[in-house]
């Protein structure tokens, strides 16, 4: 039988979930039938209870090596449009519960865009980083001309993407890429570790914090503060907000 190419795995008892890109003949090459799997299975997991925080991970050698090329090596304008690869990036940015990149090997054009979608990313010491498409006669096509200066600045965004050249895990830290890096062997357990921390916050909080962090990068200052003000608001009709602060001051 053939294995299944996402993989998802439950923890109840923490409510996180780790779900691994599984096609590591192709380095998680990211074609459209694999994006839109990985689209079901988040969605899937954004709508169960049992989990609070996720974890997006791929293999030792490779996170994603970006968009599937045998695709769209013979491609046209019009069928790239119809093929609606965008309709899945934008989808995935609707998710609301924090979901980490966990990222060991290449996480480069495609994939690179994908960690960026991502709400933090944990690096192991083999990563790298990269927008290669110039290499291929294109551009980035999925927010890496959009996300990555937002996240490095604008100097280091033209130099991954006008020269194609990776970037290591030091490097992806020190310009503020990635939130950590860790021994290859630690990757997964340094993400639950943050996961399960995440996922133990008050579910509402957590998801409202999310939203309103992602309206920074779309808003001006005084809508996305009257959109912060309005999430803090309903904090407060959460039992949560009732329980944690009671506790804080009978203790
Ligand atoms: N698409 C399809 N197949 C890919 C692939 C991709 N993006 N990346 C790797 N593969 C396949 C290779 O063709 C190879 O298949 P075979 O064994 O059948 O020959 C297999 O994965 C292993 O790859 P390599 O032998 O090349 O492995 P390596 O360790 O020598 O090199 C690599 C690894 C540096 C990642 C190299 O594979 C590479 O440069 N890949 C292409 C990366 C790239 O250009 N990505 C950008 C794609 S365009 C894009 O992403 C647009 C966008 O913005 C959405």
């Amino acid at each position: 039988m053939e294995a299944a190419n996402i993989l998802v795995s439950i923890n109840e008892t923490k409510k996180t979930a780790i779900v691994t890109l599984n096609r590591p003949k192709e380095l998680n090459a990211l074609s459209y039938d694999f994006l839109n799997e990985l689209n079901v299975a988040l969605h899937t997991l954004d709508k169960n209870d049992s989990v609070n925080c996720i974890i997006l991970t791929g293999s030792t050698k490779a996170f994603a090596a970006g968009a599937d090329i045998k695709a769209l090596a013979e491609q046209s304008p019009i069928g790239i449009w119809k093929m609606d690869m965008y309709g899945l990036w934008q989808s995935l940015k609707q998710l609301k519960k924090p979901i980490i990149a966990a990222v060991a090997g290449f996480a480069i054009g495609g994939g690179c865009e994908l960690a960026m979608i991502c709400d933090m990313i944990i690096a192991a010491e083999n990563a790298q980083f990269g927008q290669p498409e110039i290499k291929l006669g294109i551009m980035p096509g999925a927010g890496g001309t959009q996300r990555l200066p937002k996240l490095v600045g604008k100097n280091k965004a033209m130099e991954m993407v006008l020269t194609g050249n990776f970037i290591s895990a030091d490097e992806a830290y020190r310009i503020g890429l990635v939130n950590k890096v860790v021994p290859t062997e630690m990757l997964i357990l340094e993400a639950e570790t943050t996961a399960n921390l995440i996922a133990s916050q008050s579910t509402i909080a957590v998801q409202m914090a999310k939203e309103s962090i992602l309206k920074s990068f779309e808003m001006s200052l005084n809508d996305g503060l009257a959109f912060e003000r309005r999430n803090y608001m309903a904090c407060f009709d959460t039992p949560e907000q009732k329980e944690k602060m009671k506790a804080f001051l009978s203790k």
